[in-house]
């Protein structure tokens, strides 16, 4: 990430955390289901039982709840741009594997089975698509079996101003010039889409 995009995605939630704490309204989820929603439709992307995962930028690691209470066996690590996130996870939950970083500068090649990033791209940057393409190529490099995201999609009836809406069309052509095994998933809510990649 451009440091001018990452201090204002950190700015962005440190406030919201000041202001509303650990909560689903910090992390700019309008209610708790529509998180949990996208849990389950990232969950789906394949038998995820006792695999590695990464988890890239975990806001307040609720996706390693989540991925437990399915499979206590999963082995979970994070990477969380905000600071004050990872020091709430490792102050509640200090059994969750997390780091603090920007996914992009860290080193992770092939140490995952799964890579998963639930509304990281939902703040609009200087330039939201190419960061979106540069995080996925890199969550696809890391992985050993396959990469699930999700994105507020260009077929929105009602934007906020700040956030960026991928074209599904767009981002699944990308995928495919990067593996020929690409599902996309606009099936679960209107104004947001999944994509699985594997590897084979
Ligand atoms: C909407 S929160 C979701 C957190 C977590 N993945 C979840 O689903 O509970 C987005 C997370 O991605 C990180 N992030 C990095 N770049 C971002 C961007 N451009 N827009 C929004 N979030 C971004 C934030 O630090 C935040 O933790």
């Amino acid at each position: 990430m451009k440091r001018e995009d990452r201090t204002a995605v950190i700015d962005h939630f440190e406030k919201l955390m000041a202001e509303h704490g650990a909560s689903f309204k910090t992390l700019g989820f309008g209610r708790p289901e529509s998180q949990l929603r996208r849990f389950e439709v990232l969950a789906e992307v394949g038998d995820i039982r006792g695999a590695d995962i990464l988890d890239v930028y975990c806001g307040l690691a609720d996706f390693y709840d989540f991925l437990k209470a399915g499979d206590p066996g999963v082995r979970y690590h994070a990477i969380e741009v905000v600071p004050a996130f990872v020091r709430h996870i490792r102050k509640a939950r200090p059994e969750v594997s997390v780091e603090v970083g920007d996914f992009l500068e860290e080193s992770f090649d092939g140490e995952w089975d799964y890579v998963f990033a639930s509304g990281i791209f939902r703040r609009a940057v200087s330039d939201s698509w190419e960061l979106m393409q540069k995080s996925i190529s890199k969550m696809f490099r890391t992985c050993r079996v396959a990469v699930a995201f999700n994105s507020l999609s260009a077929y929105a009836d009602k934007r906020e101003e700040g956030e960026f809406f991928a074209s599904p069309e767009r981002t699944f052509a990308f995928c495919k010039s990067l593996t020929p095994y690409v599902t996309l998933r606009h099936d679960y809510m209107p104004h947001d889409f999944t994509i699985y990649m594997y590897r084979k």
